[in-house]
């Protein structure tokens, strides 16, 4: 892996003008993110943390300062930085193995291509049996499945998600989690994970990065030191707790 930025957010503002106000959403944001990194951002609602993200998927432009995806200036969005978000982007006219794969097909790669990354997809998220189900037919936790082995699927460079796992409940939640860093362990990705769930952060972060309150700039950057493999049993381990506590005491302060 080489050490030059991935993503380099430097010195990022965005402000949003509108008839009432100016909001200055973010101010002098920097970060780098290597790649094959999964990096947590974590930050109060309102605190700008889906405009930092809007601007890695060139969704936004930076008011000043620059976005760099490879060594290039970000000038829109591009199929190599896939978001997430939390509604899922399941087509609710195609089954499950149709939405897995869309992204594929849409790459122009052979049936037997498709077929077997559709495969190797089902199996990662543990949906083989519903491989023609319709997703209106599949709980909420199983359509976010569908809706990561699609954005997987496609093989972006690069994914931006942005509080995927909000709307679920924290059973389904969890399990999710425990998911998503399995598929991250079996298929390297370079990820930015945006959450106001503290606990969700350090539990999937190998960084995790607090923002301040709006206007939202980065206050912190630590490392998760918690290994590749990541369960359950990890939430009530003593330098996982201490460590969340540490982090919540600090975001409070800010
Ligand atoms: N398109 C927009 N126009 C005007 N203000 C916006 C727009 N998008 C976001 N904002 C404002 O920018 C701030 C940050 O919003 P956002 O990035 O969505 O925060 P978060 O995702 O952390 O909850 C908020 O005060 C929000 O009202
Ligand atoms: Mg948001």
């Amino acid at each position: 892996m080489d050490d030059s930025p991935f993503l380099e957010f430097n010195n990022v503002s965005v402000n949003f003008n509108t008839e009432q106000m100016d909001v200055l959403a973010l101010s002098d944001f920097n970060l780098s993110v290597l790649e094959n990194e999964f990096i947590c951002i974590v930050g109060e609602s309102g605190c700008g943390k889906t405009t930092a993200l809007n601007v890695a998927a060139g969704l936004i432009q930076p008011t000043s300062g620059y976005i760099k995806f490879k060594g290039k200036e970000i000038k829109g969005p591009d199929a190599s930085r896939a978001v997430v978000f939390q509604m899922d982007a399941v087509f609710p006219w195609m089954t499950v193995q149709e939405n897995i794969a869309f992204g594929p097909k849409s790459q122009n790669k052979s049936q037997s291509e498709v077929n077997s990354l559709v495969d190797q997809y089902l199996n990662l998220i543990g949906l083989q049996e519903f491989k023609s189900a319709w997703p209106k037919n599949l709980s909420g936790g199983m359509r976010k499945r569908v809706d990561l082995a699609r954005a997987y699927a496609s093989n972006p460079s690069m994914l931006l998600m942005d509080e995927p796992f909000g709307a679920l409940d924290f059973i389904m939640k969890e399990n999710l989690q425990e998911q998503s860093r399995k598929l991250f362990n079996l298929d390297k990705k370079t990820i930015i994970f945006i959450t106001h769930d503290l606990e969700e952060a350090l539990f999937l972060g190998d960084r995790l990065v607090v923002m301040t309150s709006r206007p939202g700039t980065i206050a912190k950057i630590v490392k998760c030191d918690f290994g590749e493999e990541r369960t359950f049993a990890l939430r009530s381990q003593p330098e996982f707790i201490n460590m969340r506590v540490e982090l919540r005491k600090f975001m409070e302060s800010k």
